[in-house]
């Protein structure tokens, strides 16, 4: 098994995020490459999870196909043959074959865009900072909720709760309005409304599928034409909470689709003295990697609809 924590691709590193590396593809296209690295409780474990990199990025490419229609993306393909005989095409490295165990599945060619410095947040129920705010304030985003709601509720109608892209640490929320100041009320508007859109539409698929998808991120560039574009991942379970709908129950926190059995071990050896919840994190058994991994291969399938091929 073809497992990777991180890539080294002989193109230009922009940049590594926790999960991520990125890489410039030539003028105006970038190669966004999965690991299969795995975070908890924000803390990156050592272990990587087999198939992760290569369930987050298939996922993305399905949204990214099936949500064209609603909005337009920086998607390319996610199709590692394509993307071997693009690099090729395009001279950027000498022998792109040789990559291909790297690249195998986990791999997104993109348009490069210029990142809006603003996550479009958006909520569908009552989770994580929002239900913080919620208990501290009564608000969400700065606008008043209804009194009485609990922990993980369903909300009326979805929510646009922005933030701030922090470069370490935690994103800051703020409101539309802020949003509104820094980029226009027209442009603000038309972040929110994208929002909505693809959130409601994605949404309504993953439930068809016994997902509740509670809450999601999306980032918006801008391409060298003026065109909005929907980048980064979509709709996966590293930019979304996924929670099963068959054991969803307000009044509580909900266990996640794809990261319970590692939060749960991970608490227990918290619980036991074993671990202070800080890096470094402790090591990681056989059966909870294999536990964690089957987990994600299956929200790819709940979402697509089909197994994550072999060579995907
Ligand atoms: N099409 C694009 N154009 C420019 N930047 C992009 C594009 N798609 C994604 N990015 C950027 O690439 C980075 C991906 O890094 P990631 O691994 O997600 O880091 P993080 O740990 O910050 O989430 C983000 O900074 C994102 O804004
Ligand atoms: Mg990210």
């Amino acid at each position: 098994m073809n497992v990777l924590t991180e890539s080294r691709l002989p193109l230009p590193l922009l940049r590594k995020g926790k999960v991520r590396e990125v890489y410039q593809a030539g003028p105006e296209h970038l190669l966004l490459v999965a690991s299969d690295r795995v975070s908890a409780f924000d803390v990156v474990m050592r272990e990587a999870i087999p198939r992760k990199g290569a369930v987050l990025t298939q996922i993305s490419a399905f949204w990214f196909e099936r949500l064209a229609g609603v909005m337009p993306s920086h998607y390319v393909t996610a199709r590692t043959a394509a993307i071997i005989e693009w690099l090729d095409q395009n001279r950027l490295v000498p022998n792109p074959g040789e990559l291909r165990a790297q690249l195998a599945g986990r791999t997104m060619l993109v348009r490069r865009t210029e990142p809006i410095q603003f996550e479009c947040v958006v909520r569908g129920y009552l989770a994580g900072s929002a239900w913080k705010e919620y208990q501290e304030s009564g608000t969400l985003a700065g606008e008043p909720l209804p009194a009485g709601l609990t922990e993980s509720a369903r909300l009326e109608s979805p929510i646009f709760s922005p933030a701030t892209k922090a470069e370490s640490g935690h994103d800051i929320n703020v409101t539309f309005d802020a949003v509104a100041r820094a980029l226009g009320q027209e442009q603000a508007a038309r972040l929110r409304d994208a929002t909505f859109a693809i959130y409601r539409a994605g949404r309504d698929h993953a439930a068809k599928q016994g997902i509740i998808i509670a809450d999601t991120k999306f980032e918006f560039g801008v391409d060298p034409a003026g065109t909005l574009r929907l980048i980064d991942e979509v709709l996966t379970p590293d930019s979304s909470r996924f929670w099963p709908a068959d054991q969803y129950h307000p009044g509580r926190s909900q266990p996640s689709f794809d990261k319970q059995p590692l939060r749960d071990w991970l608490a227990e050896i918290k619980r036991r003295g074993l671990w202070n919840g800080e890096a470094p994190p402790p090591t990681l058994t056989p059966e909870v990697i294999a536990e964690t991994s089957a987990r994600y291969l299956e929200a790819f399938r709940r979402i697509t609809g089909h197994s994550l091929a072999e060579d995907a």
